[in-house]
């Protein structure tokens, strides 16, 4: 894989951990940490035959402090575009990927970085995360997909309220918003986040795929046509070998073993 600034390890269970490692800078996603969680996400992920991807930040203090603001602030306008069009299309990347994201929030999640969040199915915090966009008071606003994922996630209200005034929230009060799922000590975050996706990479991996599917895509449709959509995933759920296994485990009183097929 050959690269200097995110690491990965796979598990067991193809549970895969992804770090973005540029801890001397808060793991701010300068352009080469961008294009090497890039490169990853579009060439390895997809080939990695992962259960969950968890994703987190090295080095203890942060997740991810954002964007790279002093490259940012030499960038001229067509760099600063090619800059955002990759944040975009990477962050879409793991949002609409089969395969689901867990964000391990182990600090700073600011910016670029509480949008990486974001962009992933499930967040789950230290008590010592510090989450916020402060791109407010750099003249920019939150334009990694935050303004639109943080409105769906936690509703207008509050991400306005934390979009307008560049305010950092505690892992508590981001718990109460519904910015992160689960709130666990620092010393544990790693060793909680396993045993979420632990619990999902045990589920049939095609029923968790699509039931992603289902709730983003339908999330963003009319009911009628969300309501088609569901049926369309649990008609092509209903005909896999991991739904036949699922229910001849059940009735034969033991545990299923899906292959995601
Ligand atoms: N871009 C570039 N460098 C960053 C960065 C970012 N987003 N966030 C942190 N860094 C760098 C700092 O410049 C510093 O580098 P230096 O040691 O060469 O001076 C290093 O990371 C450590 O950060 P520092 O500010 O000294 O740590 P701190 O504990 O005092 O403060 C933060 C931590 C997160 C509060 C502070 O770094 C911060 O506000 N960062 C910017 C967050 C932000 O606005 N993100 C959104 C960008 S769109």
């Amino acid at each position: 894989m050959g690269y200097e600034f995110i690491e990965f390890e796979k598990e067991d269970k193809g549970v895969g951990i992804l770090s973005i490692n540029r801890p001397q800078a808060l793991n701010a996603l300068n352009w080469d940490t961008l294009k090497d969680l890039g490169n990853f996400i579009e060439n390895d992920f997809p080939n990695e035959n992962l259960r969950v991807l968890i994703i987190t930040g090295s080095g203890g203090k942060a997740f991810v402090a954002g964007a790279d603001i002093a490259q940012m602030s030499e960038m001229n306008d067509a760099q600063f575009k090619e800059y955002t069009n990759y944040a975009h299309k990477i962050y879409n990347l793991i949002e609409h990927s089969p395969c689901p994201s867990i964000a391990a929030v182990n600090g700073y999640a600011l910016g670029g970085g509480c949008e990486l969040a974001l962009a992933c199915d499930l967040r789950i915090a230290s008590e010592k995360a510090k989450l916020g966009f402060p791109e407010v008071k750099l003249g920019i606003f939150p334009g990694w997909g935050g303004s639109q994922r943080a409105t769906r996630i936690m509703g207008n209200g509050k991400a306005k309220e934390l979009i307008y005034t560049g305010e950092m929230i505690s892992a508590e009060e981001a718990l109460r918003i519904g910015l992160v799922e689960r709130v666990v000590p620092h010393d544990v975050i790693m060793e909680e986040a396993m045993k979420l996706a632990g619990l999902i990479a045990d589920r049939a991996p095609l029923a968790v795929s699509a039931a992603k599917k289902a709730i983003n895509k339908g999330s963003e449709m009319d009911l009628d046509k969300a309501l088609g959509l569901e049926k369309d995933l649990i008609f092509s759920c209903f005909d896999t070998d991991d739904r036949i296994e699922g229910m001849k485990a059940f009735l034969e009183k033991r545990d299923p073993e899906f292959e995601g097929k």
